[in-house]
């Protein structure tokens, strides 16, 4: 069955290679789903060589995980370590059909990566974007060609979350659009049509039970009684333990992106400003009995 406001199929243009801007964490398990899902071509690009490799090598390194499980063959492992690559120059994406960028949360910072890659891929080559809640219409303002440009957002981890977020643009075309609910088809997601609107949908509903959360912790409710006060409801994991495995810099910049649309709906914890701002990296810790303290 088509999703909901999904183009018709036959409009979607095959994927032989695929790029990726960015080696960090989400930039990397999206690398690895899309060789082990389409078995084509991935390079994955990023500022320096070292965070190159290192994006690489996790890929490689999941794969021979895979084959610890006997989840793919000896022969898969191979194909698909041998189809993984990294490459310092954008050029290595001249031939690519469809480019995702995972980079650095920063409008800025997107908008130039893009124009960099419209000077080396096709004009007809899909520029996709894994961002968590900036504007896909303004990101591809700048562009030649803002039809190719879609919102394909993950969730973490990205291997086991069924999930996919399809954002259309103000100027993405049907073709586009087809390519990706497409490929969604083929990494197995289940892909939705959002709006490209500030969070899309997720992040949004996320941000609102977070942020009450993170609230209640600023008005001074201790730290595990408000992230274990749902957990009668069954769910996978704690708020804030679900925000360490997001990371509290993203959640923070979702929170400021929605708490500028919506400054009423959405406040910016103090806290958690705070604790980004102190360059930290765990939310919590463990005292001396063993209890989860706030760091
Ligand atoms: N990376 C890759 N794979 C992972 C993983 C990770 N961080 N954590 C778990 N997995 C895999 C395991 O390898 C295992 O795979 P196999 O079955 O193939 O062996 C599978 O997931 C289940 O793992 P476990 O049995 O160890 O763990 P679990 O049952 O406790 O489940 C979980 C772990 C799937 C992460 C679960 O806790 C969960 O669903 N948590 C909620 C995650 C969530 O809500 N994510 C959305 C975040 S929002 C976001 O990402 C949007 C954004 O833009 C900010």
């Amino acid at each position: 069955k088509r999703p909901a406001g999904a183009p018709d199929r036959g409009l979607a243009r095959p994927v032989g290679k695929v790029g990726v801007v960015g080696a960090g964490l989400m930039a990397s398990q999206m690398a690895l789903l899309f060789v082990r899902r389409l078995k084509v071509p991935v390079v994955l690009t990023d500022v320096d060589q070292s965070r190159i490799d290192n994006g690489v090598s996790y890929v490689h390194g999941e794969i021979d995980k895979l084959l610890g499980k006997k989840r793919i063959s000896p022969d898969e492992a191979n194909r698909l370590t041998a189809l993984v690559s990294g490459s310092l120059d954008k050029a290595a994406f001249a031939d690519a059909d469809f480019v995702i960028e995972a980079v650095f949360e920063n409008m800025g910072v997107k908008q130039q990566v893009f124009a960099e890659l419209e000077e080396h891929v096709r004009p007809e080559t899909i520029l996709a974007t894994n961002t968590s809640s900036l504007s896909i219409t303004e990101m591809a303002s700048k562009l030649q060609h803002p039809e190719r440009v879609v919102g394909f957002h993950f969730f973490n981890p990205v291997a086991v979350m069924p999930l996919l977020e399809i954002v259309r643009a103000e100027h993405t075309d049907d073709a586009s659009l087809a390519t990706a609910f497409a490929l969604g088809k083929q990494l197995k997601k289940s892909s939705v049509l959002v709006q490209d609107a500030p969070a899309f949908v997720v992040n949004r509903l996320l941000l609102r039970f977070l942020g009450e959360v993170l609230t209640a912790v600023d008005e001074g409710t201790p730290f595990e009684v408000a992230d274990n006060a749902l957990d009668p409801l069954g769910l996978p994991m704690s708020p804030l333990v679900l925000m360490q495995l997001v990371g509290p810099a993203i959640a923070l910049h979702v929170g400021e992106t929605l708490h500028e649309a919506f400054p009423d709906r959405f406040p910016v914890s103090d806290n958690l400003a705070r604790f980004v701002r102190s360059g930290k990296t765990a939310v919590w810790q463990w005292d001396s009995e063993g209890n989860q303290t706030v760091d």
